[in-house]
């Protein structure tokens, strides 16, 4: 068990491009992995991207059982996904709340495509083709921007939609606290 320190906003390494992983089923990946869902396990995150421990590859989990912390949340199912590329099915967009592990204490209206599908490889190189809605496809696309540099902040198109948790709690803003992605 490895919990590793999160990346936190203003390190240039959250905004680079990601590598393509090209060696799967390795003992370094499979380290790899299990160092990121401890990490994010132990900070109650939905989801983290490998940028945010350092490893500048193209690699995300996420998933969480129903969880009474965020009521608004439905269970979504643990995966590890590489290399991932997101298709939009429709034009339908969605605001909601998101959070970030390298963006600790705050929360943003970031508006995200509600009907997507993902594929890419697990770690053992077969592929994995995925359909998903709802807060389940917003955390797959915010895992997945880490991957090309771009975190949530930079989604936002009306900066008074973001702020820190207890402010916006106490304004009325945010009702329930989403998690971390
Ligand atoms: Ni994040």
């Amino acid at each position: 068990m490895a919990v590793l320190p999160v990346l936190r906003m203003g390190d240039p390494l959250l905004l680079a491009r990601a590598s393509e992983i090209r060696d799967f089923d390795t003992p370094e990946l499979h380290q790899l992995i299990q160092d990121m869902l401890d990490t994010m396990e132990a900070n109650n995150g939905a989801g983290l991207a490998a940028p945010q421990i350092g490893i500048s590859l193209r690699l995300v989990v996420f998933g969480f059982e129903n969880n009474p912390r965020y009521p608004d949340a439905s269970s979504v199912p643990k995966t590890i996904l590489l290399n991932p590329i997101i298709t939009a099915l429709d034009d339908t967009i969605e605001n909601g709340w998101e959070g970030c592990l390298s963006v600790p204490g705050m929360r943003g209206l970031v508006p995200r495509y509600c009907n997507i599908e993902y594929s890419g490889f697990d770690p053992f190189g077969k592929s994995i083709k995925v359909t998903a809605s709802g807060f389940h496809a917003r955390v797959v696309q915010h895992e997945c921007d880490h991957l090309d540099g771009i975190l949530y902040p930079q989604r936002i198109p009306d900066l008074t939609h973001f702020g820190y948790i207890e402010e916006l709690l106490e304004s009325g803003q945010l009702t329930a606290l989403p998690c971390d992605d």
